[in-house]
């Protein structure tokens, strides 16, 4: 029997981001929910990315005075965003709705949040920018055929994306074996169709000879930076930066932001939680380009902990494909309320109004 199809209502008995993760599950053909659930081998990269979140403690503060209004505006390279969290870029959104990145584009935009659109999106970048109300950020995998990035580039440009979040820690797919378990393939309608000719899921990266093999020599390098600089506009940030030396580098070669991220702990597994791997990337950046956080975010008091730990903005993934996966783009829409109600929450009762205010002071001090 086929699953059922998404109903585009929010369930009434949703009260959390994570009752949307086994609704999902259930409508959801059981390889594609392989393929979105899945980390990289063990997944311990996986569950740390969620449990060093549940490590951090706050201190809960009272009697503050909220009698002038605060606010979870952030400005991001020019941009104004009500609140700081952003839809991150996830491939193949047909997979858990027929309307796909249009559907997530409209979610987004009722939720006022900022969205990152895939490379392997399932519709074109153009229609993509249509549906949403503001504009958006394209995440850019850099291919061997560099005339093809460039046009990919130019096309997003063109359709008025603000900036390129360029995804560098993916030169091989990490070894994905629960989906490789289940022999999981995309299913005929479902491409990357922004990529013609492409056939992206070619199989998993673990294979012996890849290293001897010569497929890597058009992985990206620094190199590719300074290039892509050389032709767009656009502010340029790396996503997929892990250890504070590249996060400084990337500073020094003229990115314009960093993504702190594994990958959702798709790709090697046994680093650190990204939480965990903030503090030690902010304290060697310096402030001297903003660094957006993602991996494990659930909950309101989540967004805090990474802004309090240096972030200026966060990312969710897959929790806003479960709210598509059920509810379409009201689903999407939802998960953002329900995170931005909860930092709002989390913030009034840690004594921040701003943003700007949120420091080291939220946590709990032994
Ligand atoms: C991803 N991610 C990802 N990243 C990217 O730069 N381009 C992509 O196409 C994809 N595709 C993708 C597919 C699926 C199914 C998942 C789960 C993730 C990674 C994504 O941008 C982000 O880093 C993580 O999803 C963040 O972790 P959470 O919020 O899912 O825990």
């Amino acid at each position: 029997m086929p699953p059922p199809k998404p109903a585009d209502t929010v369930p009434p008995e949703v009260a959390a981001v994570s009752d949307y993760e086994p609704l999902a599950c259930a409508r959801m053909e059981p390889g594609a929910w392989a393929y979105y659930a899945s980390g990289g081998a063990d997944e311990i990269t996986l569950r740390e990315n969620r449990a060093a979140y549940d490590r951090l403690r706050l201190e809960q503060r009272v009697l503050v005075d909220f009698s002038r209004p605060g606010s979870t505006a952030v400005t991001l390279f020019g941009q104004t965003f009500e609140h700081p969290i952003l839809l991150a870029p996830v491939a193949y959104h047909k997979l858990a709705h027929p309307e796909g990145e249009l559907a997530v584009a409209r979610g987004a935009a009722a939720a006022k949040a900022g969205m990152v659109v895939s490379t392997h999106a399932t519709y074109p970048l153009e229609d993509i920018a249509r549906a949403a109300g503001a504009p958006l950020w394209f995440q850019l995998y850099i291919k061997p055929d560099r005339g093809l990035t460039r046009e990919l580039v130019e096309r997003a440009e063109r359709a008025g994306y603000r900036a390129l979040v360029v995804t560098v820690d993916a030169p091989v797919t990490g070894v994905r074996n629960r989906q490789q378990r289940l022999h999981f393939k995309l299913p005929p309608g479902v491409a990357a169709v922004n990529l013609p000719g492409e056939s992206p899921m070619g199989g998993y990266g673990a294979k012996p000879g890849t290293l001897a093999a010569g497929s890597l020599a058009q992985a990206p390098t620094w190199k590719d930076i300074a290039w892509l600089r050389s032709f767009t506009q656009l502010p340029i940030l790396l996503k997929g930066v892990m250890a504070a030396e590249d996060a400084a580098r990337a500073a020094a070669e003229g990115a314009s932001g960093v993504v702190v991220s594994n990958h959702g702990g798709r790709a090697l597994d046994t680093v650190p939680a990204t939480i965990e791997a903030l503090p030690r990337i902010a304290e060697r950046v310096g402030g001297k380009i903003p660094l957006l956080v993602d991996g494990g975010i659930r909950r309101g008091s989540d967004v805090l902990k990474a802004l309090a730990l240096g972030a200026s903005a966060v990312l969710v993934g897959r929790p806003y494909l479960h709210g598509l996966a059920v509810a379409g783009s009201a689903g999407v829409a939802h998960v953002i309320e329900l995170l931005r109600g909860e930092l709002e929450m989390a913030m009034i009762l840690t004594g921040k109004k701003t943003l700007a205010e949120v420091d080291r002071t939220v946590f709990w001090r032994d």
